[in-house]
């Protein structure tokens, strides 16, 4: 039976672990401030939002929430950052993705200073994760990278695919696999022979963002398997790019959806936070 990799548990963890760490930053007077900007009014981002409003709070971080219409423009955005750039007190900022599509995304990543961006965002911070830097590392690959290690799984020397090729997961993922000596492969929509390239992975790590992708015909028998993927179906039920019935029972360990990945990314936000309380 496979080892049920368990985000909850793990993601809790990590956020009595910061707990701490804030309070200690708290007696040498240093107090986390993350601000959050939203730019309209999408449902889903908004849960997100309040998800990582509360977190800060249980950590012991300020948060600053900016609910903007989504007619704000884009110099009106870059203005709010540079503002907030300026203020000593904020030490993360967070501009939640997407924006609308009258404001360009690349241009609001940018303008955040490095120092603040604690989805690790910046291409400064995404040059430090190439060089093996010291930088904000994208919360969610991260995230999976402590589910791995926290669980016991060896990531050394092992085959390691990440499907998806993404600015915020895959692309990040792949690199931090390899910071931690796997043989990555990175596969993604133009990829001839997925399955053959999949069915040669100790870990698998799903980010392709179609419901149930993966079956059991795409897993080598033994394997680690990591989905990112969430989606609600028909029934209002989540369920992740890994067809887990399917998939689980010819898996070493396998993370669930809901609860695998998806605790983890908020766990990872506030480590960042906290990080940034240091500098
Ligand atoms: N939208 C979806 N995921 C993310 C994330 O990790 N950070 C931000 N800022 N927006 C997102």
């Amino acid at each position: 039976m496979a080892y049920l990799i368990d985000g909850k548990r793990i993601s809790q963890e990590i956020k009595d672990e910061l707990k701490e760490k804030a309070a200690a930053l708290k007696e040498q007077g240093i107090q986390g401030c993350l601000a959050v900007i939203q730019v309209g009014d999408d449902p889903a981002s908004a849960v997100y939002v309040r998800n990582k409003k509360r977190a800060c709070a249980y950590i012991g971080i300020d948060s600053l929430a900016y609910e903007l219409p989504e007619e704000t423009t884009e110099e009106e955005l870059l203005d709010l950052i540079g503002r907030l750039n300026a203020d000593e007190k904020v030490n993360g900022i967070l501009v939640q993705l997407p924006v609308p599509a009258h404001i360009n995304e690349n241009r609001i990543i940018q303008a955040i200073s490095p120092s603040k961006d604690v989805d690790g965002f910046h291409p400064q911070n995404v040059g430090a994760l190439v060089s093996g830097l010291a930088g904000f590392v994208s919360c969610t690959p991260a995230g999976v990278i402590q589910l791995l290690k926290r669980s016991g799984i060896k990531i050394a020397g092992k085959n390691c695919v990440v499907i998806g090729r993404s600015n915020i997961v895959g692309k990040p993922m792949a690199l931090l696999m390899l910071r931690e000596n796997a043989t990555v492969t990175i596969a993604h929509s133009k990829t001839e022979n997925l399955k053959d390239i999949c069915k040669r992975a100790d870990i698998l790590i799903v980010a392709i963002g179609k419901p149930k992708f993966i079956d059991a015909s795409y897993v080598k028998e033994g394997a680690v398997v990591i989905d990112v993927g969430i989606h609600r179906n028909a029934e209002n039920k989540l369920c992740g790019d890994v067809d887990f019935d399917s998939v689980s029972p010819i898996t070493e360990a396998i993370t669930p959806v809901p609860g695998g990945v998806g605790p983890m990314t908020i766990a990872m936000l506030m480590n960042n936070c906290v990080e940034a309380m240091g500098r």
